[in-house]
């Protein structure tokens, strides 16, 4: 089974250091992990230097498989809206990244099992600049799902859903990381979905690491007074889950 291991990772943009000292040990193989913190705390340059595509101090380690350009894959906060391309021909450049142009019919039959599942195939031909924020969200998953990744860094991939497609994706992409031993990190900001969705999380806190390990036990009323300074609860909801209910910021 694959596995991930971050040691002592760090970066900096010019001279400014925002990330520093991020270890963890061994994320398996069709586990999901919540990267959690507040704005401007290091989450997408943290996922950046997972992908390689920043430079910094440490080691991100991928065992038990082949290492290769698909392995891990980067889905951005902000998808671009200026390509000029069609949502297909997007997926399938994506498909392409890294390999020849001839293209197999299987590989168009992977291109619209994706977007069916995702339910966009009927988005298929438009242009990627006529779409809405959320349906660019989903042609981004599509784009990282049709390169079969080992690992998958979600930034932020639900923030412009409405709360059905939430679920959806959150539920998809859970279903997906078991099937396939896909890693998957998640920056999140809804930390009911972290607890539903995650068994682990990682809290990012002004560039360092301030937590990590089973979401139940990350997720505290001390952790949301500290990291969030929100007056907050966690109660457990008729069917015995825990939920987070905010009664308030906390000032000063
Ligand atoms: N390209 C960049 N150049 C300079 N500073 C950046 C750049 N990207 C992010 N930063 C800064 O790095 C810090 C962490 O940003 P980021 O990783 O995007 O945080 P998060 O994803 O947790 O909101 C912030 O202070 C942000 O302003
Ligand atoms: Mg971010």
């Amino acid at each position: 089974m694959v596995a991930l291991a971050l040691n002592g990772i760090g970066a900096a943009y010019g001279r400014t250091k925002v990330l520093s000292d991020v270890s963890i040990d061994d994320l398996k193989g069709g586990s999901v992990t919540a990267i959690i913190g507040p704005n401007a705390a290091g989450k997408s340059t943290l996922f950046k230097r997972i992908a390689s595509l920043i430079k910094g101090p440490g080691l991100v380690q991928l065992s038990g498989t082949q290492a290769g350009p698909r392995t891990i894959c980067y889905m951005p906060q902000d998808t671009g809206a200026n390509a000029v391309l069609t949502v297909y021909e997007s997926v399938l450049l994506s498909a392409k990244q890294g390999s020849g142009w001839r293209v197999a019919d299987e590989e168009l039959i992977e291109i619209d099992k994706v977007l069916k599942a995702l339910r966009i195939d009927n988005l298929a031909f438009r242009g990627l600049g006529e779409l809405s924020g959320g349906q660019r969200q989903l042609v981004a998953l599509a784009q990282a799902l049709i390169r079969k990744p080992e690992v998958l860094l979600m930034d932020e991939p639900t923030s412009a859903l409405d709360l059905h497609r939430q679920v959806e994706v959150l539920n998809f992409i859970t279903d997906i990381a078991k099937r396939d031993g896909m890693i998957v990190l998640i920056a999140l900001h809804d930390l009911n979905h972290a607890l539903h969705y995650c068994e682990n999380t990682i809290v990012i806190d002004n560039g360092t690491m301030a937590a990590s390990g089973a979401t139940s036990s990350v997720i505290t009323r001390d952790m949301l007074r500290d990291i969030y300074r929100i007056d907050a609860r966690i109660e457990q909801c008729s069917q015995g889950k825990p939920m987070v209910i905010v009664d308030g910021a906390l000032h000063g």
